[in-house]
């Protein structure tokens, strides 16, 4: 039987739209959330992301403010439009879009984030609140994917969920987000001996590698859940995920199609972080 389709574009555009009419409210009582969206360099798929991200702000009615830098801005530079951003009352969130390019160091650009506009919940602070099990910023792309599994009552308790991908900004996260959840989780990725078995073990399987077709149809459990968070372009232009879709979709129960499942839901999350870390400067009570 052909799978049910996890429309994360109908998902995301729910969220958003909550979102819109609670930023409504919010603006009523002179609170204006306000995301700054930092962009270095022309990688032709980040000048994409973050268009898609303005948008979102645009139609949810979040102030967005744009940095484009040229790709030979120095570390120092960028140190110092954090530094900026961290002290700007109008700015909630930060988000510095990745991979930066070559020569400039990440990891700590991504550190100096003050850790209450860290909404891409990529720092220490967030991460390690996400470990503790305590209130913090949850990484957009992992807790998107946690909102679809939701949104179509795929209850993780009790259920063996594999994640295939060990990355900090994805696969951790999302195993902690599911172990939350009460499933027994695996964590699975590409030195794993004998991985289609693991695989078929899940009852969600959630893959996030970066390699197309990464997952074939017979790696897939029947009656399992699949959530795809790969975003790949084959030598045609297609924009693909990291299962093998039309082979996948005639074993699960669910899966989640590559455009318009994690992408879009990454982006509401960053609505919806964007949106507390507002609240919370404003010294509201939040759910983050
Ligand atoms: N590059 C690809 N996805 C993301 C994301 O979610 N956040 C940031 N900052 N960069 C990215």
């Amino acid at each position: 039987m052909a799978a049910e389709l996890i429309d994360g574009k109908k998902v995301a555009a729910d969220i958003k739209a909550g979102l819109k009419t609670e930023i409504d409210g919010l603006k009523a009582q002179g609170i204006n959330p306000g995301l700054a969206v930092v962009l270095v360099g022309e990688d032709p798929a980040s000048k994409k992301y973050v268009a898609n991200k303005q948008k979102a702000c645009e139609a949810t009615g979040i102030t967005s403010f744009s940095h484009k830098l040229p790709a030979t801005v120095s570390q120092q530079e960028l140190i110092t439009l954090v530094d900026e951003l961290n002290n700007d009352p109008r700015v909630h969130g930060i988000l510095v879009q990745l991979p930066l390019p070559e020569g400039l160091d990440a990891k700590e650009i991504m550190n100096r984030i003050s850790p209450q506009k860290d909404v891409d919940g990529f720092g220490p602070d967030a991460l390690g609140k996400l470990m503790l099990d305590e209130p913090g910023f949850i990484s957009c792309t992992p807790h998107g994917a946690m909102k679809m599994l939701e949104a179509y009552n795929i209850d993780p308790k009790g259920k063996h969920a594999v994640v295939v991908g060990r990355s900090v900004i994805v696969g951790k996260p999302l195993a902690m987000l599911l172990l939350r959840k009460h499933a027994t989780v695996t964590i699975a990725h590409s030195r794993t001996p004998d991985l289609k078995d693991v695989c078929l073990k899940a009852d969600i399987l959630c893959v996030a590698v970066g390699k197309a077709k990464m997952i074939t149809g017979d790696m897939v459990k029947e009656g399992a859940a699949v959530v795809d968070i790969g975003i790949n372009v084959t030598p045609e232009g297609k924009l693909v995920g990291d299962v093998d879709f039309p082979a996948a979709k005639e074993r699960a129960a669910y899966i989640t199609p590559v455009p318009g499942g994690a992408g879009p839901m990454t982006i509401a999350m960053l609505m919806y972080n964007t949106v507390q870390a507002a609240k919370m400067a404003a010294g509201m009570k939040v759910e983050v």
